[in-house]
Formats: structure tokens, sequence, C-alpha cells
């Protein structure tokens, strides 16, 4: 079935709406909707592939409203090491331990890898999440990428210009080049996607290995000086700034 959008109104399958909102997994999702533990509504929806309009449709699972609680909007510096799914098998270290404290009810707005630190928004506003993550938006993501070997600037413009992956071309990026220490080379760079390990797999393109990577900005945010493993709440115009982003 084909995902349907109006331009300004993001419309979900009812399966999806779940596991967008980190409440399960796909599979899990499934089995919540046949199990009847699902509402629109207040109405039992055993379809899966019911639409749902994520700015109409109340749904609730076991009677909670997903959609309809005290919106929260969290900035977290990730730590590198830590996953960002609920349940690890392999039994790591993940950011829902750093948000213990959190009362709500939240999940990570898309996905930074394992071994990538910085700025991890979390929400329990499924509308927000899908608005930062379709690509669709161009919500710029910046990111400190140390590589090795020392890139030259043929290297750098290949990923200004975009680079091909199997998923298909990126689109262009912004680069900047920070400094070269013996065989490595620090830079910045915005890409406006956010596809499975993007900066990564651009880097490996043109023939490098990222060494570190650190997500320092979303949409205009910044990471600053919060420190690393710890949250704090955006502030109003932080999260007016954010949706204006969405808005371009
Ligand atoms: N690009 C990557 O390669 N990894 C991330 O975690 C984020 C962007």
């Amino acid at each position: 079935m084909k995902k349907q959008t109006t331009e300004k109104r993001p419309i979900k399958t009812l399966d999806r709406v779940l596991s967008k909102a980190g409440l399960a997994s796909r599979t899990e999702a499934l089995r919540l909707i046949q199990q009847g533990r699902v509402r629109v509504n207040g109405t039992i929806v055993r379809d899966v592939e019911r639409w749902i309009d994520l700015e109409r449709d109340r749904v609730s699972v076991d009677d909670r409203p997903l959609l309809r609680q005290k919106r929260i909007y969290l900035l977290l510096y990730k730590p590198p090491g830590y996953v960002t799914t609920r349940v690890d098998p392999q039994g790591r270290p993940t950011v829902y331990e750093l948000l213990a404290e959190v009362r709500q009810w939240v999940f990570p707005v898309g996905r930074l890898d394992q071994d990538t630190s910085g700025l991890l928004l979390v929400t329990n506003d499924a509308q927000f999440a899908e608005r930062m993550t379709n690509p669709d938006y161009k919500v710029p993501k910046t990111y400190l990428v140390k590589v090795v070997p020392r890139f030259s600037d043929d290297q750098l413009e290949q990923l200004r210009q975009g680079v091909v992956l199997k998923d298909g071309p990126t689109r262009p990026s912004i680069i900047q080049r920070l400094r070269d220490t013996g065989n490595h080379t620090f830079f910045e760079i915005t890409i406006t996607e956010g596809r499975n390990r993007q900066v990564r797999r651009m880097v490996e393109a043109v023939g490098g290995k990222t060494l570190k990577l650190v997500r320092v900005a979303v949409g205009g945010l910044q990471i600053e000086r919060l420190p690393i493993g710890t949250y704090r709440e955006l502030t109003a115009e932080e999260l007016q700034v954010l949706w204006r982003t969405t808005k371009a």
C-alpha cells in the first residue's frame, strides 16, 4: 500500500504509528492491534493498515492515550556506546537508561548509531517526530566528523556534491574543513536526510573511514554545553525554531 501524505498532514498506517511512537517494533505493533488492545477514537481497531491522521485521530493502547498526553520535548546528549532502541537483544546500554527519571512515555526522534554521540531529541509527540525525520521536510542535521586518512579537497568536494550509496544518491551537503592532524581530517557536514549510517557510508564512498561522529545540531538547535549523558527540556523558543525549520 502506498504511503499517503498530504503536504502538511502526516497520515500513516496504524502499525506504523505505534512503532514510530517507539511503543513497539512493527511485529509487536501487529500483535497489539490483533489482540484488540488498540483503539482509534474510542473504537477497537484490528486493521493494521487503517490510515491514521496524526493531527486528528486519537490512538490509545490499553486505554492509555498515545497522542494526547502532555507533550514533552527533550534534548539528550547521547554518549557513544548507547543504542537508541528500547530493548537491545545484545544487552548493550540504551538511551532509555539515561532517561529513567522521565515519567512520560517517550521515544527518540530518529536514530543515532551506537558509536555516534551527540544531540538526540526525545519526545512523546509522534507528529513532531515525523516532521523531524521525514526527509521531505529537509531538517538540517550537522555532524562533526573525524576521518582517516587525511581528506583532499577533492574528497570533501565529492561529499559536498553528493555521493552514490547503495540506496541511491545523497543530496548535496554543506561541508566545512575544520583541521587536519597527522593522518586525520576533522570536518563538519550538514545533511538534510537521515538514512541509516548515512555519514559513515558517505565517508566510505569517498575512500575514508569515520573514527568519530558527533551530532552537534539539528534544525538550528545546538548541543552547546550540555554535559554528556544528560538531558534538558527544550524551551518554547527552541521548539518554535524547530517547527519553523519543517515549514520552510
Ligand atoms: N550518520 C551516521 O553514519 N550515523 C549516525 O548515527 C548518524 C548519521
